[in-house]
């Protein structure tokens, strides 16, 4: 398989991945503007790109997901709990859903808890083994940090989700699975991010703070410490929901 992380604007990350034997690729959580790197990167590995996925709808950039899709004839993909408010259509992903883009399996996980539509995906290169080889974690799992919980509201109970979610899903894993989160250091998305883009299940098991404490004090740490909302939020949210165009 061939995996390319790109560092974009806004401390996010993208992701590009697939099977280069069989010439399938899958992008996600595409930052606008970002398109023709995609582009550029399938053309050099002779891929053609099947899935264009965002994580959940991001509340902090524009996505460029829905325009890579178009622009390269994949299908673009959400979890389908993103149908109670947006206004497009769009290939619903649901959980324990495998995507598979050649010989690379990707696992769908619904892990709500940052929003109602978050998922991580969970990846295989069939080549190697059956065995998930990393996650990419969207707003759900950082390195040394974890979604924030209120942007769209009812944050104690977003938190509460986000932490059961955490432990059932993703903590749940084998110890040597990478994970390759949405962002690093200097997001709005999460407090305390390391600026290190990957680490595994095994060492934010033992190291990250938010994941050894029980629920409550989980919850309490997360309101206790909510960032400033994303700049310019309404209207990427607008932007990305489809209720304006971009
Ligand atoms: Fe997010």
């Amino acid at each position: 398989m061939f995996f390319k992380q790109l560092a974009t604007r806004d401390a996010s990350l993208s992701y590009f991945f697939g099977c280069g034997g069989l010439g399938k690729a899958v992008a996600v959580d595409v930052v606008a503007g970002d398109e023709p790197w995609f582009i550029d990167e399938a053309t050099k590995a002779q891929v053609s790109i099947t899935h264009v996925i965002d994580t959940h709808v991001h509340a902090d950039h524009v996505s460029g997901g829905r325009k890579l899709a178009e622009l390269t004839g994949a299908v673009y993909c959400l979890h389908e709990n993103a149908r109670e408010f947006v206004h497009f259509d769009f290939e619903s992903l649901r959980d324990e859903q495998v995507i598979v883009a050649g010989n690379v399996l990707v696992r769908v996980l619904h892990t709500p808890g940052h929003t109602l539509d978050s998922a991580c995906l969970l990846v295989s290169d069939k080549r190697r083994s059956e065995a998930p080889w990393f996650a990419i974690t969207g707003d759900t799992l950082f390195v040394g940090a974890v979604g924030r919980p209120d942007l769209a509201g009812r944050e104690r109970e977003m938190a509460a989700m986000l932490h059961d979610t955490l432990h059932a899903k993703l903590l749940a894993l084998p110890a040597d699975v990478e994970i390759f989160p949405g962002h690093q250091a200097g997001s709005a998305c999460g407090a305390g991010l390391s600026g290190k883009p990957s680490s595994t299940i095994g060492f934010e098991k033992r190291w990250n703070p938010a994941l050894s404490l029980p629920r409550e004090e989980f919850v309490e740490l997360l309101l206790g410490q909510i960032p400033p909302r994303p700049a310019d939020m309404e209207r990427i949210v607008a932007v990305n929901t489809g209720r304006v165009a971009a």
